[in-house]
């Protein structure tokens, strides 16, 4: 098989031998249903909201408990249907052992999947373990990725550290420079993989346009999406192969798990699964079951977040200490007239830059008495931290600034509180520094 650029796995390895029309396609020729093999009813014409709540949750039919039960077993019992499932390469449908799937998991992934608009999703013990999964997927031996430049530093160091051991390499480029994305692939490039909106200065990445230099040059479009959610924008309806998340912010949205999830179509999250079953990143059902219950309010959560840091954001931006916001649906944001044109909400992350630098931005976090100082994000409380000594500490000052990192930056994922709270709180943190 030739390609002018770029080597679609899946597409080829193995299967010279078939007739083109043979070959993988996106549509499965397979008769099995896509999908786990629960029955579900088809929630995709329902909004977020019904989606959120109904789309996946199964009642207990022993003893008609609404919701779904807490499967917590680690195997399940194997009659002639599990193991034909084995011999006949369709163990992903069916329950074998909970590394495999389990009805938690299904019902997450069913959710997930009507929320994205995607045909299939995978759930994971945390975001790193469904990116690395993901990648190893898409990825042969000595393949190449273009990369943003402006990675979380989880996703940099897998990529820094070890790709390399595979052979494979990684370009990294600016996240909104499309023509330097191009000219970045080569022959053996696979992957592009962007966030969709960078931490902490909140680059929007036109998903379109990457979609289209993707397969342009038949290479996959890899999004992490974990500061946007379905909410905002339905990432592989715009033309993404597959979007992952740390589940462990928005999605889950109460600060009191750690999980991840890729969804993308059924062929493709075929194609990961075997890797989650040899890295074993799977998801327990206990956390399962938290997940989908903190999923439920997605919607309303996420209408909340955008309402208070938008408050929040217009607050800021005319204080006088403050020098700089950054919010994607403030006007004064580079990227606003691509947010306001794609996004349905604008989320709840904002970053700011504030006068005296990181000394009066350290002081700022102690005045202040709701948000609390922590890393991570998209919970329902508020959480303030410094990129300076916690997400990019490990990058010199000059390296900071060359991305617009100055110092007196700040990050703020706005919870769910009220925004007049939240701007008296600011108000009296500002004016004590
Ligand atoms: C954008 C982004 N992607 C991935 C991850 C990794 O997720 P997890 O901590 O759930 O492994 C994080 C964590 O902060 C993140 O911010």
């Amino acid at each position: 098989m030739t390609k002018e650029h770029g080597l679609i796995k899946g597409d080829s390895v193995g299967q010279s031998a078939l007739a083109p029309d043979m070959r993988w396609t996106s549509e499965l020729k397979r008769t099995r249903q896509a999908g786990p093999s629960q029955i579900h009813k088809d929630w995709s014409a329902a909004g977020f909201s019904t989606a959120a709540v109904h789309a996946g949750t199964t009642d207990d039919p022993i003893s008609g408990a609404v919701g779904t039960p807490i499967y917590q077993t680690s195997t399940f019992l194997l009659d002639d249907e599990q193991y034909r499932s084995v011999e006949e390469g369709y163990a992903r449908d069916r329950f074998i052992y909970t590394r495999y799937g389990n009805p938690n998991q299904w019902a997450l992934q069913t959710k997930l999947a009507a929320l994205e608009g995607a045909e299939s999703a995978l759930v994971f013990s945390s975001g790193m373990a469904a990116i690395t999964a993901t990648v190893m997927a898409m990825m042969d031996k000595g393949a190449h990725i273009v990369a943003s430049n402006e990675l979380y530093g989880g996703t940099y160091n897998l990529f820094n550290q070890e790709l390399p051991t595979l052979n494979m390499s990684v370009s990294y480029v600016d996240p909104r420079d499309y023509e330097a994305i191009e000219a970045a692939i080569q022959p053996n490039t696979q992957i592009l993989y962007f966030e969709a909106l960078t931490n902490p200065l909140l680059k929007l990445v036109d998903i379109k346009r990457l979609s289209q230099i993707a397969k342009r040059n038949k290479i996959r479009l890899i999004i992490d999406g974990t500061f946007l959610t379905p909410i905002s924008c339905r990432i592989v309806e715009m033309g993404a192969d597959l979007v992952i998340h740390s589940a462990s912010k928005y999605l889950n949205g109460h600060s009191d798990l750690i999980a991840g999830a890729v969804m993308g179509s059924r062929k493709l999250v075929d194609m990961v699964w075997p890797r989650l079953l040899a890295y074993g990143g799977s998801l327990d059902p206990h956390a399962c079951f938290l997940f989908e219950r903190g999923l439920k309010t997605l919607a309303i959560r996420m209408a909340a977040h955008e309402n208070s840091a938008l408050q929040l954001a217009q607050y800021l931006e005319q204080h006088p200490t403050v020098k700089r916001v950054f919010y994607p649906l403030l006007e004064s944001h580079p990227d606003n007239s691509l947010a306001v044109s794609v996004l349905k909400n604008g989320g709840g992350m904002i970053s700011f830059e504030i006068m005296g630098g990181d000394k009066a931005a350290l002081k700022l976090l102690k005045c202040l008495n709701i948000p609390k100082q922590a890393t991570s994000l998209g919970g329902v409380e508020s959480l303030v931290s410094l990129p300076f000594n916690t997400s990019h500490a490990g990058y010199t000052s000059k390296q900071r600034q060359d991305m617009g990192i100055n110092p007196g930056c700040i990050r703020l994922s706005v919870g769910i509180e009220d925004a007049a709270d939240l701007i008296n709180d600011f108000e009296q943190a500002l004016n004590s520094i």
